[in-house]
């Protein structure tokens, strides 16, 4: 029993086969256990004999197939090494890569932040807007050739509906808000908004931050307090230079252009000083009929707007000599400019 035993341990190819001949050989049915079971039979003289000798065979078989096992084991873990090397010189997996938030989200949230100290929350309203908010409401009257400087982009009329535009700006959110708020109301709009108009400067579709204040007893001093505020906050300077330079809107009157000075730097430019004016906002009191237009009183309330383009305060900001890369979605850029969420 012993040398086929120990012969078929040594020429047992796998872990399985091995375990087969354990089972065979000092498994409960196993031939080296049926040896030792015949020892409760015999007599005491021949046990003495036999008893050594049997248990000596089990334990010379089971050191052969311990033996057995670890080379055994040990040939698997060197042919799994063997089959699984990896390749140091092949370059990393692409993992996914972390987006950025674009300028202009970023510049919405560095204004809502800075008019949020100040006490305003963030209102929104449609892009599709009807005529009557985007410009009638407004003061813009029917066929006055203000509506013609927005370069509307008009929407075909869907039957019996009431014809549709891309809203031109964000001011109709001044009316929605009005007409479903109670004053006092201190709101910024950030927005898309849409005009038929593309060349260097300009875009079919840009930002605009809109603010609106409706209290009692606001005048031009509020509007300029809070504008030059808004300035020093979002180009980081303790002093900006600014004027209010007088100009038309139907929605407020008077109106008013907000104008900053400004010095080149090469291919920067710093805001608050400089020998330059730059235009960078329009801004005005709410004209009496656009308050009566939303049921407000204009005796008892009064209050100042302005809108302002947002695409061109993030190239100011950050340096970015180029509008259109912003409509490229080139990642690379996004990152460069941007942060990580
Ligand atoms: N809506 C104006 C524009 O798009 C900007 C503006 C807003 C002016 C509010 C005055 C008050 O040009």
């Amino acid at each position: 029993i012993e040398t086929e035993a120990l012969a078929s341990i040594e020429s047992a190819g796998d872990l399985g086969a091995l375990e087969d001949i354990r089972v065979a050989e000092l498994g409960k049915k196993g031939r080296v256990s049926g040896l030792m079971k015949q020892l409760g039979g015999m007599s005491p003289e021949e046990r003495k004999e036999m008893g050594p000798k049997l248990n000596a065979l089990k334990t010379r078989v089971d050191d052969a197939i311990r033996t057995r096992k670890e080379m055994l084991e040990a040939a698997a873990l060197e042919a799994q090494l063997a089959s699984e090397k990896v390749d140091l010189s092949l370059p990393p997996a692409p993992g996914p890569k972390a987006g950025a938030l674009h300028p202009v989200m970023q510049v919405f949230e560095e204004i809502a932040a800075i008019f949020g100290d100040m006490g305003f929350t963030v209102a929104e309203g449609p892009d599709m807007e009807d005529d009557w908010h985007n410009f009638t409401a407004l003061n813009f009257p029917e066929g006055h050739p203000a509506r013609e400087t927005h370069d509307t982009f008009f929407m075909k009329a869907q039957e019996g509906d009431d014809p549709k535009v891309l809203r031109t700006h964000t001011s109709p959110v001044q009316i929605r808000s009005m007409m479903t708020q109670q004053p006092p109301i201190r709101i910024i709009v950030p927005g898309r908004v849409y005009r038929n108009d593309w060349d260097a400067t300009h875009t079919p579709m840009f930002h605009q931050v809109e603010g609106l204040v409706i209290e009692k007893n606001t005048h031009m001093g509020h509007l300029k307090g809070c504008l030059i505020d808004f300035v020093k906050a979002f180009f980081e300077v303790d002093e900006v230079e600014a004027r209010f330079r007088p100009h038309f809107f139907p929605f407020t009157e008077p109106s008013a252009e907000m104008d900053v000075k400004y010095t080149r730097k090469g291919e920067t430019i710093e805001i608050g000083a400089g020998d330059s004016w730059m235009e960078i906002l329009g801004s005005g009191m709410v004209h009496p009929n656009v308050l009566r237009n939303c049921g407000i009183d204009p005796k008892e309330y009064q209050g100042f707007a302005f809108g302002m383009g947002v695409d061109r305060l993030a190239m100011l900001k950050y340096g970015m000599p180029d509008l259109r890369p912003y409509f490229e979605a080139d990642p690379q850029w996004t990152r460069h400019y941007g942060f990580a969420p």
